[in-house]
């Protein structure tokens, strides 16, 4: 792309990211945009509702809700797609690039479903498609991640990678504040999905593991492919546990490539107080990876929230001004098979809430079918057990018979 005086874009989304990305080009202005003689103007606005009263002053001429007054405008040659949802975004980022406009999403959920088809289509448009924001919020990740598979082989990620339920559980763990207060709270200042239940149940995260997966491993390893297992069941009593047996719960994602196989997990695993992830609180995210010449790289910062996000969305916007954009290139096409979650090992910690004696035996029966008790507890109906070593496949087998007979548990590997 020309750099051209006054470069348009047309932005998709005016809600907590799309605000931000306004501001920084508009009112905050940003280091850049305040001191370039050139100018990147946002031209138009598509939103939803055109009259609902916005945190931000934005010329109400601005804002639009039909898509093709920004499609169809040749002037505008970016345009920055964070609207959330699969549809109509999808099709809106791929009309854009065939007529020839550079897109920059924080859209997780189209780039993990469609990311093969959205690449191609940047490639044979000769525009870019980025997407640093759809992963770490203002983590630089994916950049990142590009850099380094320039030399290295990755062959293991692992992380926290959503700001809503690490808030949720440093909140519930050092606060003593309960679930759905948190999540509420984590709601109001703009970290959850516009549906939160993708970020409580895992298909926010299973989303960032495919997108950084896929690039790592050279496949297009779709979201649907990931065993994940979401925080809902996790009470303050488990919490209370966890810090009596030296522990901090985390949401964590984890991929592993060992030879042509892949096993991926999205779950809540239980950290020792010593390791580096169990420190990361708040909104933060961290994300490590492994190279086999770099070794173990860290990446931590804010995972969630209007200006980190914000940060990425409008650093991809630098790329496309700096014509940096044909340096990144990534390669989808190896045959790999998914191992699922068979890779995985670990200690588990197990609670269950057994209303009489026959469900207090139940349990305690289906454990030994399967394992031995390291350790075990009983108090207030609610029994809490450590098991020995398990492969992860064996102890979702025995969750999923203790589920059956209708008893109330959680559970998490101990890493
Ligand atoms: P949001 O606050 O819910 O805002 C969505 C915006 O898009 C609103 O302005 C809405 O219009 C507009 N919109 C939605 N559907 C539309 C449609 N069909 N036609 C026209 N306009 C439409 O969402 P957000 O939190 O900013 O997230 C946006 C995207 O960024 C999502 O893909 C999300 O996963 C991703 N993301 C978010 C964060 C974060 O921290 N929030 C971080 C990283 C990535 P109205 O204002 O008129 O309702
Ligand atoms: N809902 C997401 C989170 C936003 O909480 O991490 C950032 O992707």
């Amino acid at each position: 792309m020309k750099w051209v005086k006054d470069l348009k874009i047309g932005l998709l989304g005016l809600g907590t990211v799309g605000t931000g990305v306004y501001e920084i080009i508009n009112h905050q202005k940003g280091n850049y945009f305040a001191s370039s003689k050139e100018r990147a103007i946002i031209t138009k606005v598509l939103v939803n509702d055109i009259n609902k009263s916005r945190s931000i002053n934005i010329p109400p001429d601005l804002l639009t809700n039909d898509f093709n007054e920004i499609l169809n405008d040749e002037d505008i040659q970016v345009v920055i797609a964070v609207m959330g949802g699969m549809e109509p975004e999808y099709s809106y980022m791929l009309a854009a690039m065939e007529k020839g406009k550079h897109v920059i999403t924080a859209n997780k959920a189209v780039v993990s479903e469609h990311m093969d088809i959205l690449l191609k289509t940047a490639q044979s448009n000769n525009v870019s498609f980025l997407f640093e924001a759809s992963v770490g919020g203002g983590v630089p990740i994916i950049n990142s991640l590009n850099q380094t598979l320039r030399i290295n082989e990755i062959n293991e990620i692992k992380g926290i990678l959503n700001g809503t339920t690490n808030f949720i559980l440093s909140k519930m763990t050092y606060e003593g504040w309960d679930f759905d207060f948190t999540l509420k709270t984590a709601q109001k200042l703009g970290f959850a999905e516009a549906d939160p239940t993708a970020d409580v149940d895992g298909f926010d995260v299973s989303r960032k593991l495919s997108i950084l997966s896929s690039m790592a491993f050279g496949a297009h390893i779709n979201d649907d492919m990931i065993y994940k297992r979401g925080i809902r069941d996790v009470t303050r009593f488990d919490i209370d546990m966890f810090k009596n047996l030296g522990y901090v719960l985390k949401y964590l994602a984890h991929s592993k490539l060992e030879n042509d196989t892949y096993y991926m997990t999205v779950e809540p695993i239980l950290l020792t107080t010593k390791d580096l992830m169990s420190n990361v609180n708040e909104e933060f995210n961290i994300i490590s990876i492994n190279g086999n010449i770099i070794g173990e790289l860290n990446f931590y910062g804010k995972g969630a929230g209007k200006d980190a996000t914000a940060n990425s969305v409008v650093g991809d916007l630098l790329y496309i001004i700096n014509s940096e954009f044909k340096k990144i290139e990534i390669q989808l096409d190896k045959n790999l098979k998914n191992g699922g979650i068979s890779g995985f090992k670990g200690n588990y910690y197990l609670r269950a809430d057994v209303k009489d004696h026959d469900e207090f035996s139940l349990v305690l029966d289906i454990i030994d079918e399967y394992s031995i008790k390291k350790k075990m507890e009983f108090s207030g109906k609610k029994l809490y057990i450590i098991t020995e070593e398990m492969n992860a496949e064996t102890f979702n087998e025995l969750a999923g018979k203790i589920k059956s007979a209708n008893i109330n548990n959680f559970y998490a590997r101990i890493h």
